[in-house]
């Protein structure tokens, strides 16, 4: 994949995609200070604590996970990780999460993010990717991954429960990957 690489969303606003660099620490805290509290709850692990990030940017050196980040001037708008178990009996299968800033949400931000998640785990040899999304709440994350092939796989009912205390049901989504595009 060619980085950085600039993408045009609805409403001709621009942004550039390029992957999580050591020096980013700054602009992923200010970008999820902006990230409303309800959605980082879903994330399984709490990016509002330093420690936490930095195993994260530490993942990323090791190739554990990959991070691309969108741009628009000097400010992350978006973020999409894949997350690689390298060893072992999933180490076929990649899972990704992509996050947005509100404001520049429905603009196709995060299908961009997604087409790009797609490519490198294509590009890493995975057999399948997978999302964990909950009903009732990421509905429109289960409708967009649709469109790109991906079907539910498992539904775990009422087994994570929302910011309130709701019980919710967990979509096991999964996308099978092929070697080149073009094999669909
Ligand atoms: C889910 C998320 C990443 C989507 O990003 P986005 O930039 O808004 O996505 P796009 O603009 O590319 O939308 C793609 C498709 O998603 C669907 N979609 C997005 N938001 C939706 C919503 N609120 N309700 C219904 N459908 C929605 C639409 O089908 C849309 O396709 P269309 O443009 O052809 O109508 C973003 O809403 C987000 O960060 N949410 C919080 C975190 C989250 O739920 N992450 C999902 C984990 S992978």
């Amino acid at each position: 994949m060619r980085y950085p690489k600039e993408c045009v969303l609805k409403e001709c606003v621009e942004a550039v995609i390029r992957p999580l660099e050591p020096g980013d620490r700054a602009l992923m805290e200010a970008f999820y200070n902006r990230i409303p509290e309800s959605d980082r709850w879903f994330m399984n692990y709490d990016v509002m604590d330093p420690a936490i990030m930095g195993r994260w940017f530490d993942a990323v050196e090791k190739g554990s996970v990959c991070s691309i980040l969108a741009l628009c001037e000097e400010t992350v708008v978006g973020q999409g990780s894949l997350y690689l178990r390298g060893f072992g009996a999933t180490s076929h299968v990649g899972r990704f999460r992509i996050v947005v800033l509100p404001e520049f949400r429905q603009m196709r931000l995060g299908t961009w993010l997604l087409l790009d998640l797609i490519q490198l785990a294509m590009d890493r040899g995975l057999e399948m990717l997978r999302a964990d999304l909950v009903a009732g709440v990421e509905d429109g994350a289960i409708e967009a991954v649709q469109k790109f092939d991906f079907f539910k796989f498992a539904e775990l009912k009422n087994y994570v429960k929302d910011i309130h205390g709701n019980r919710q049901d967990l979509v096991i989504m999964i996308k099978r990957l092929h070697k080149e595009w073009s094999d669909f």
